[in-house]
């Protein structure tokens, strides 16, 4: 029996990772350079669904076939005290421990509520302990190292990343400190991942200087002939053939979106599937693309329009004339005939929820993908 090779699922890994050579060449070279590559500390950033968690898995594949050890974090209240139990735990990986709900709010501190208060500086220094422990155990080979990825940046708290650049900046420096050839020097890598506006703030903010030199990696849409070239090898790989015209505009529908790609692809492959044929026809690709708008609708756009309030959605269907481009804040009094508290506010209130961003000054556009279009449709 024949499976569909397509993933459409959060943080499952594509049949085949399109367009993120250049972000994979540049975490290689940093594991490959030795101490002070920039490829050491990384800042992936990118819309839902961009593929940021497979960006990760990948990496730490990368870094285990290179006898790295990997710890795989998502940031929430408390990651900083998790990466010190996962590094005193005597396993070979380390593997997501378990997530407590978000409740942190970031740049205030202390915002764990009812966890350590990460305001001491114990955290960092234990932290520091523990990777230079773990580092200096007969584990690690020469030249080798630990890889710890976070995902999910932007629900972390100041005083956890903060915790967690310091640690590791110290670790780096004492390593660098010592006389050991840096062909034979252990070192630490780091990868953050996250929603570009989210991190952008703690970007910004004086504390995370560290995070600032980090090497940024913004996971855009993919090419598309990319695209198309991956339908067919992955279609083909599957046992299943499709023309290269219906591959192009299958690919054109997608819009380069990663999530979208791995719809468009598995509703096409089951179309076909269902009527027991081992080609994808014209009439598989238009229903696999409006199934694949479908699920995409219910899995991306309408949830995030759930529980806004009719003024925020009011406020959001004033960008639909401009959308795919921004919309200037005077535009949104005019059509809206609100005035420019009602619309500061609502403005304020959505870029908080993430379903807008500021887009330069006195421009506002959708921070989710294809919402525009949504809005416009279901009107
Ligand atoms: N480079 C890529 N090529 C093809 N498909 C991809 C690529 N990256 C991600 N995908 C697919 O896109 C979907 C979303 O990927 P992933 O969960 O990694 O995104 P994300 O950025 O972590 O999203 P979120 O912000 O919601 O966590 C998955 O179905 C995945 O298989
Ligand atoms: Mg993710």
């Amino acid at each position: 029996m024949a499976m569909n090779p397509f993933k459409p699922t959060a943080g499952k890994m594509p049949p085949i990772l399109i367009g993120r050579e250049s972000a994979i060449e540049e975490f290689t070279e940093g594991l490959d350079n030795g101490a002070g590559a920039p490829g050491r500390i990384m800042l992936v950033t990118g819309q839902r669904g961009f593929g940021k968690t497979v960006l990760l898995t990948e990496f730490r594949r990368i870094a285990s076939e290179r006898k790295w050890q990997v710890i795989s974090e998502t940031a929430s209240p408390g990651v900083a005290q998790r990466l010190i139990d996962a590094l005193a735990s005597n396993g070979p990986h380390i593997e997501q421990a378990s997530i407590s709900p978000s409740i942190g709010i970031p740049g205030i501190a202390n915002a764990s509520l009812g966890q350590i208060n990460l305001s001491s500086n114990t955290i960092p220094l234990t932290l520091r302990n523990a990777i230079s422990k773990r580092l200096q155990s007969g584990k690690i080979g020469k030249g080798k190292g630990i890889l710890i990825t976070i995902d999910e940046t932007q629900a972390a708290s100041i005083d956890d990343l903060v915790a967690i650049a310091t640690a590791v900046q110290h670790v780096t420096t004492s390593i660098d400190e010592t006389d050991i050839p840096d062909t034979e020097k252990k070192g630490v890598a780091i990868v953050f991942a996250g929603l570009p506006s989210v991190v952008n703030d703690l970007v910004n903010d004086n504390v995370t200087t560290f995070l600032r030199r980090a090497l940024r990696c913004e996971l855009d849409n993919v090419p598309l002939l990319d695209v198309k070239n991956a339908f067919l090898e992955s279609v083909v790989d599957s046992g299943k053939t499709m023309n290269d015209d219906d591959a192009w505009r299958a690919a054109q529908a997608t819009d380069g979106y990663p999530y979208m790609v791995q719809l468009v692809g598995y509703y096409m492959w089951q179309s076909a599937q269902r009527r027991h044929s081992d080609v994808i026809t014209g009439d598989d690709i238009a229903a696999g693309i409006a199934d694949a708008q479908i699920a995409f609708d219910d899995a991306v756009c309408a949830p995030a329009l759930d529980g806004l309030k009719s003024a925020e959605i009011e406020f959001l269907h004033a960008l639909t004339a401009d959308y795919p481009k921004a919309t200037a804040i005077g535009d949104i009094t005019s059509r809206t005939g609100r005035s420019r508290s009602w619309v500061n506010k609502y403005r304020a209130a959505l870029i908080k929820d993430r379903v807008i961003r500021s887009a330069g000054h006195g421009l506002v556009a959708f921070a989710v993908p294809h919402l525009g279009e949504y809005l416009k449709r279901t009107a």
